[in-house]
């Protein structure tokens, strides 16, 4: 039920007399925050009155609510102000709605009635490194935006983008070559493999750190004789020079910068010198970078010895991440890696090169496009293909076989630049009636405020960080005094089962919670918290709610039959007000299909947790006053119940019966 949509439709019937699009008009309705304003406002009297020669604000919508026709939905429709129009929505069509809603599973929300093909593309991190919070981020976002639209009856293809082709195997050979013992990868490829990685990573690093030494200390100097001369500049001058001492503001901030470049890859050298072992290992890799490369580009023209290790390599690196998957309860439809394009990019590149969109440019293959300086490159010089590339491929298969309205990819905000040209891109070469949305998220931070990182430097592992998140939530749940409280007694598994489900439940909303845009700090003592904005707070809901149902004695069959026995009345305005947030359900998941936004379900969910919590604490149900009146309540508790754990479910997270 879209309660919106349909008052829309009836405002929209009533607005045809007095504007040539009404529904447009009608489309400015809002829920209400305050009750007094009645349950939702359309203000669209005043905008129309500038269009209608001689009639005020408040006459036109005088004449909108004579039309309007919502007998049977709206208690009332009174004009406020200078002609806002509120809606009460009728108490009889609430209560009818929630003994509708009381034995649904689909909770009242009516599947679309025009399914579209939507392929959402999201995890995809890059195997044979390790998985980071970023990663994370597009795993929950992209899971629950799957679910959800998949729920509203669209027709979903997940997939996962696997990053298993790039440098980093070009890495992990490299490293297998110069540092691995086969017998000892054979054992246990897993942990060894990520430490090869992480040796040739740190290698790298070490021979970028030691050529940016020089051009920094360059920069440097030059920039402080810059600084002397402005500032010099400044005093000789008696007039206040905005424009100068802003230059001179910018200057220092950039010769900060420079030094603390300078003073990362002093300590950074600093750390290999210091071991006499490492230093003398990058000695003699003093040319790993181009080596890296060389291994990489033999991978892709198919050197039999680097395809034979690949092909060893990758389901080790898919074992890794699949652990994190099971843990997180995430899967794919499909996960078709950027290996699995490989054999089409030449193609891509022939097409864009005949249709003319693709130029030779220094050797190198790329589309010009306006707005952007930088054109994107298709080929480089040496002949490899890009990520952009594989993308264009990608699209094209994808077109193929999913035959998709919309395709989702939910990747980092930093990537904005790559897809805004890949969509350019695409609608030049005439895939311009699919939708493409790089539903794009922010920075995970530490509590500092930076770019979450462990104290190695490195972003953070993420098993550590889901383990750390279960045990924050089994030190909250399961404390020895709410323990004492559990009867019968919590053994064991159960405790087990709940500090999983809480943490990772923890981890997982305190993802969605926030717009997806936007960056957040990571807290870990806050996001398992009992009350706020957490997943524990709904889930302890969801509890609260089977508790209730228990101690009465009853069950979700019972509660029908009584209902049909008593039928449902209110006589309490915190039932009437949590029966139409119930009904807000379906509103909130189209919400958050119009903006690919799921914090718009976890506020949801937040409000109805909390319009349950105030029923609770207004309204007895067990003791209620009498039968007819325990039997509306008994609704409300298991519909809310059911609510709760949908909309949960929705979001890749457990519920439990207790806690
Ligand atoms: N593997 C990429 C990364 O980790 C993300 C891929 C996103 N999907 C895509 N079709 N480009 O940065």
């Amino acid at each position: 039920m879209h309660l919106p949509a349909i008052l829309q439709e009836r405002l929209s019937d009533a607005l045809s007399g007095l504007t040539d699009s009404p529904e447009q008009y009608a489309s400015m309705i809002r829920g209400t925050t305050d009750p007094a304003f009645g349950d939702y406002q359309v203000n669209c009297a005043m905008p129309l009155a500038k269009q209608i020669d001689g009639k005020n604000p408040r006459e036109i919508a005088g004449e909108i609510v004579d039309n309007l026709k919502v007998d049977d939905l709206c208690q009332s429709s009174d004009i406020a102000g200078p002609g806002f129009i509120n809606l009460k929505i009728d108490d009889q069509f609430l209560a009818d709605s929630l003994a509708k809603l009381l034995g649904d599973e689909r909770c009242l929300v009516q599947p679309v009635n025009a399914p579209k093909n939507i392929v959402v593309d999201f995890s995809s991190p890059n195997v044979a490194k390790p998985m980071h919070v970023g990663h994370i981020r597009s795993t929950v976002i992209g899971d629950s935006l799957a679910r959800i639209l998949g729920f509203l009856g669209h027709n979903v293809t997940t997939d996962n983008h696997l990053g298993d082709w790039g440098t980093q195997f070009g890495m992990i050979i490299y490293g297998y070559k110069h540092f691995g013992d086969p017998d000892v990868v054979k054992k246990n490829p897993v942990p060894e493999l990520a430490l090869l990685y992480r040796k040739v990573n740190q290698l790298i690093d070490y021979r970028k750190a030691v050529a940016s030494v020089e051009p920094s200390k360059q920069a440097i100097a030059e920039t402080e004789i810059l600084v002397k001369q402005t500032e010099a500049e400044l005093a000789a001058t008696e007039k206040p020079n905005k424009k100068k001492r802003k230059a001179l503001a910018n200057l220092k901030r950039r010769l900060s910068s420079s030094q603390d470049n300078l003073a990362a890859a002093q300590a950074k050298i600093a750390a290999v010198l210091a071991d006499p072992e490492t230093a003398k290992t990058a000695d003699q890799h003093a040319t790993i970078d181009k080596d890296v490369l060389a291994e990489t580009v033999k991978l892709h023209e198919g050197d039999e010895e680097n395809l034979t290790l690949w092909k060893e390599f990758l389901p080790f690196c898919k074992d890794e991440i699949n652990r994190i998957y099971d843990r997180l309860h995430v899967s794919f439809d499909h996960t078709l890696g950027e290996s699995f394009y490989h054999s089409m990019l030449a193609d891509v590149v022939d097409e864009l090169v005949d249709k003319g969109l693709a130029k030779k440019s220094d050797g190198a293959v790329c589309v010009f496009l306006d707005g952007y300086d930088a054109p994107m490159i298709i080929r480089k010089q040496d002949g490899a293909f890009l990520y952009a590339t594989t993308d264009l491929a990608t699209l094209k298969y994808r077109e193929d076989t999913f035959n998709p309205d919309e395709v989702l990819y939910v990747v980092d905000s930093r990537q904005g630049e790559h897809f805004q040209k890949l969509f350019q891109v695409a609608k030049l070469i005439g895939h311009d009636k699919v939708h493409l949305e790089h539903v794009n998220f922010g920075t995970v931070l530490d509590e500092n405020g930076r770019p979450m990182k462990t104290r190695s430097g490195t972003l953070i592992g993420l098993e550590g960080l889901l383990d750390d998140a279960v045990a924050g939530a089994r030190s909250v749940v399961c404390d020895p005094e709410r323990l004492a409280k559990m009867d019968p007694p919590m053994d064991q598994d159960e405790q087990n089962a709940i500090a999983e489900a809480v943490g990772i439940g923890a981890i997982k909303y305190a993802d969605l919670a926030h717009h997806r845009t936007s960056d957040y700090r990571f807290s870990l003592t806050k996001m398992v918290s009992l009350d706020g904005n957490t997943s524990a707070y709904i889930q302890y809901s969801v509890a609260r709610t089977q508790s209730i149902l228990q101690k009465v004695g009853t069950d979700q069959s019972a509660i029908i039959d009584r209902v049909a026995q008593h039928s449902i009345q209110f006589t309490d305005p915190a039932e009437r007000t949590l029966a139409l947030m119930l009904l807000k359900f379906e509103e909130a998941l189209v919400n958050v299909h119009n903006d690919y936004a799921p914090n718009q379900l976890v506020d949801y969910l937040f409000d109805t947790a909390k319009a349950y919590a105030s029923f609770n604490e207004q309204c007895h149900v067990m003791n209620a006053e009498t039968d007819a009146i325990q039997t509306t309540r008994l609704a409300l508790v298991a519909s809310t119940g059911n609510v709760l754990k949908k909309g949960l479910s929705l979001l890749g997270i457990a519920s439990v019966p207790r806690m």
